[in-house]
């Protein structure tokens, strides 16, 4: 395979989603290698799954970042470290500061369990998201995969996937059935993006290349 791609990976939590890109390029999907986990959460259940599969492990500590070098300046500093080509937000709960978004311009992509732009944005994140989708009686829900702009749960958006609300439905088995979403369409974002199947015309993004795994 021609010029795997290095893909560097921000996590805050469990990392599931993490996880399932790993298994992809485990089984021979991705052209790609997971040369960077970083997460701002030395509890991030990740880390265990990443030490154990020999993955390289950042912690964000406030400590490096205080004493002698910018937040932006050390994302930057590891990032670069590992000639990152793509950058994975899989449940990353701070910003990205600009001028790392700056440096690679869409070269960063997020996942989101709602169909943006409903319920995207400040304080939408996790369970949240699954109970407001509930509380406004939504037909639809879903996962979105995104570049990451300035704005929170903002850039342009490269791929979503709807399941039905049905009346049975809770905040808790939409999450079930969003992360399962999740778990198979960022995977396949970063099998194209890996590919170098991801466009943009008219300044959108569009996906070319066969639509299988
Ligand atoms: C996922 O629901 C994702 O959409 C959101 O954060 C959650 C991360 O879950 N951004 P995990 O850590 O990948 O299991």
């Amino acid at each position: 395979m021609k010029n795997i791609k290095n893909i560097a990976v921000f996590v805050s939590g469990t990392g599931s989603n993490f996880i399932a890109i790993y298994n992809q390029i485990k089984k021979g999907n991705i052209n790609g290698r997971i040369a960077l986990l970083i997460t701002d959460n030395p509890n991030a259940k990740a880390i265990s799954f990443a030490k154990d599969n020999n993955i390289k492990i950042q912690i964000i500590d406030s400590k490096i970042i205080s004493n002698n070098i910018t937040h932006e300046d050390f994302l930057l500093k590891i990032l670069n470290s590992v000639s990152s080509d793509l950058i994975v937000l899989a449940g990353y709960l701070k910003m990205i500061p600009s001028k790392v978004i700056s440096q690679y311009k869409n070269k960063i992509i997020n996942i989101h369990p709602s169909l943006l732009p409903k319920f995207g944005g400040k304080g939408f994140y996790g369970m949240k998201v699954h109970q407001a989708v509930i509380k406004s009686r939504e037909s639809f829900a879903g996962a979105s995969v995104h570049f990451v702009d300035e704005v929170y749960d903002n850039g342009p958006i490269i791929k979503q996937e709807k399941i039905e609300v049905l009346n049975s439905d809770t905040p808790e088995t939409i999450s079930k059935k969003v992360l399962k979403i999740e778990h198979k369409i960022l995977p396949y974002i970063v099998r194209k993006f890996c590919l170098d199947q991801i466009i943009f015309e008219n300044n959108l993004p569009l996906i070319i290349g066969e639509n299988e795994w």
